[in-house]
């Protein structure tokens, strides 16, 4: 099934994400729902809190970048209760969009390297060690359990650039082939 997609200003983007039980009720069918959402709407990553469960979980598709960086080859992976333990110093800026924020792509700065301690779907625990884009795309995703947005982390003189076209996304003024909701500046029950 198909899942809706809170638009940018949706307040429940905002919530921090509880960490996913192993009793999480139907757990598979939601990873279903997650990767079949992901592709129709033709995302690299795709955060719980996206489809409105505050939920530690996230799931990301690098291969939409393999032929500029082959270490994306067949990576899809799902992360449940994710806890970056380590980032590098060094810094690199590169463009993200985000299918809560359709229509809008900007350079972010985010360290290059990242250590991440997390469960996978059959709850083994794993301790991997990402650079370039695939650190870049997980610490995107870790970023929405946290209720942060890309645009948060633009410098000013950006947002200031982009504020009409997420007024335009508040709106619900956008084109997109995924459904989405809109704010309505309440917070709705999470199902
Ligand atoms: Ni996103």
């Amino acid at each position: 099934m198909i899942l809706p997609i809170l638009a940018y200003n949706h307040p429940n983007l905002r919530i921090k994400a509880e960490p996913v039980g192993k009793d999480y009720p139907d757990l598979p069918q939601l990873l279903e729902d997650m990767w079949e959402t992901l592709r129709k709407s033709d995302g690299v990553g795709l955060a719980a809190p996206q489809i409105n469960k505050s939920i530690k979980l996230f799931i990301v598709d690098a291969r939409h970048y393999e032929s500029k960086f082959p270490e994306t080859k067949n990576f899809a992976k799902v992360f449940i209760n994710p806890e970056i333990i380590k980032m590098s110093e060094e810094t690199i800026y590169y463009p993200e969009g985000c299918l809560s924020v359709p229509g809008i792509y900007e350079d972010v700065d985010r360290p290059k390297t990242i250590t991440i301690n997390y469960f996978d779907e059959n709850w083994q625990e794993h301790t991997d060690t990402y650079t370039t884009i695939i650190a870049r795309i997980i610490q995107h995703e870790y970023d929405h359990l946290d209720g942060i947005l890309f645009p948060d982390r633009l410098p000013m003189v950006r947002k200031v650039l982009i504020k009409k076209k997420l007024d335009n996304i508040n709106k619900g003024n956008v084109n997109i082939d995924y459904p989405m909701i809109f704010s309505n500046k309440k917070k709705i029950k999470q199902s």
